[in-house]
């Protein structure tokens, strides 16, 4: 039964991670997978996590079930971190991680619309594509970066949305767009919702970089604007914003225009949960939950997020510094305004692998580089890396 199977390619992020896990050279320097990293190169469990899980121990008595959902409480907490005093008919449920939060979606548009296509940025997480395809969706990409790589191409990405069909799914990033770090003005998120509004395409909405870009509130900015169109979906990931990674928290959420379809919507969420996995996992969610609820906490996580956020913004001045002094250029300036964790950097995977041989520099081969690898001990080798490659 199995004697055919082929090895599939496997995700460059993850190829990423392996070769450099593999990699035996001192002061190697990992720009790859989207995982924050102090100064040190640790990704500290969150003290309001912590405190959280405390909390839980001392007080949780069962591990028995909680639904096919998941825990309503989690799905209001979530629901108003992301959509704030945003009220509207709603379907939601828990998910297994970010992944699955997307997953679930791009199920659920094709129980609905079996024909829908989903629009994808040219410039995007590798995995939008793979879930897309994996279902057998079809799938059409959009223009986002213009030629240069430095900025948004408006007037195309616009051209290409103005093609997408009434019930197609528009995938977009809520902030921090992975993997440019460029994100969408406000005069263009207007624009884009106006053109969903126009073509009754359903945006779905990635929002796995919450507090990267800016404070929570305002990182929501485009999704709110988003959740004014008559249905939108969105797709949350704990992974990031609570350092969450490995606990797998997630949450699937669909805005209805009539509150007579939740009801069916909900039904068709908890039966794909009851196909893949069942019941969601339930202790990061919870996690998440203790502390959007607990004011003290909430500051505390708040507090957290911010330092990543204020370490992330150095990291990014730092190299576009480094980068002028060594080029005699401004090529690199674009940089320090960017948001999140990511930049692409324009370089073709011949001088992202350069770096990797020659410098023990690992970007991904599209030249995306994770800015929480930029640190104080490492952003001269980066630097002197990316001139290296650039001067050849
Ligand atoms: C990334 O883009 O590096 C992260 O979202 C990790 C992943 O799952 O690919």
């Amino acid at each position: 039964m199995f004697a055919h199977l082929r090895p599939q390619a496997d995700d460059p992020i993850l190829v990423l991670m392996r070769a450099f896990q593999a990699d035996p050279r001192p002061g190697k320097v990992d720009l790859g997978i989207g995982v924050w990293r102090d100064a040190e190169g640790r990704t500290p469990v969150f003290g309001a996590v912590k405190t959280a899980e405390e909390r839980l121990w001392r007080t949780q008595d069962t591990k028995s079930y909680v639904s096919f959902a998941g825990d309503p409480a989690f799905h209001a907490a979530v629901g108003d971190l992301l959509l704030g005093s945003v009220t509207r008919p709603r379907a939601v449920t828990a998910t297994t991680g970010g992944t699955s939060a997307v997953q679930t979606l791009l199920a659920l548009s094709q129980v609905a619309r079996p024909a829908a296509q989903v629009w994808i940025p040219a410039e995007t997480w590798p995995n939008h594509r793979v879930l897309a395809e994996h279902l057998g969706l079809a799938t059409r990409a959009f223009t986002y970066l213009a030629p240069e790589g430095t900025g948004i191409d408006r007037e195309v990405l616009l051209r290409d949305l103005a093609q997408a069909q009434a019930g197609d799914v528009v995938i977009l990033h809520a902030c921090c767009h992975n993997p440019t770090g460029i994100d969408p003005d406000p005069e263009l998120q207007a624009e884009i919702v106006d053109s969903l509004a126009r073509t009754g395409a359903v945006p779905l909405v990635d929002c796995a970089y919450l507090g990267f870009g800016a404070v929570p509130e305002a990182d929501a900015a485009f999704l709110r604007r988003l959740a004014s169109l008559p249905e939108a979906m969105l797709a949350f990931s704990g992974s990031k914003s609570f350092g969450l990674y490995r606990e797998r928290v997630g949450l699937a959420l669909v805005l209805l225009e009539q509150p007579g379809v939740v009801e069916a919507v909900q039904s068709q969420l908890t039966r794909l949960n009851r196909v893949n996995y069942s019941f969601p996992p339930d202790h990061g969610a919870r996690v998440v939950t203790e502390i959007l609820a607990d004011p003290a906490l909430r500051t505390a996580w708040e507090a957290e997020l911010a330092a990543i956020r204020t370490a992330l913004s150095a990291n990014r001045q730092a190299l576009a510094k480094a980068l002028r002094a060594r080029l005699q250029s401004d090529r690199f300036d674009g940089l320090a305004a960017q948001s999140g964790m990511f930049a692409m950097l324009p370089l073709g995977k011949e001088r992202v692998m350069r770096m990797r041989e020659d410098f023990a520099v690992y970007a991904v081969g599209t030249g995306r580089v994770n800015l929480a690898g930029v640190t104080p001990r490492t952003t001269d080798r980066v630097a002197e890396a990316i001139a290296a490659v650039l001067r050849d």
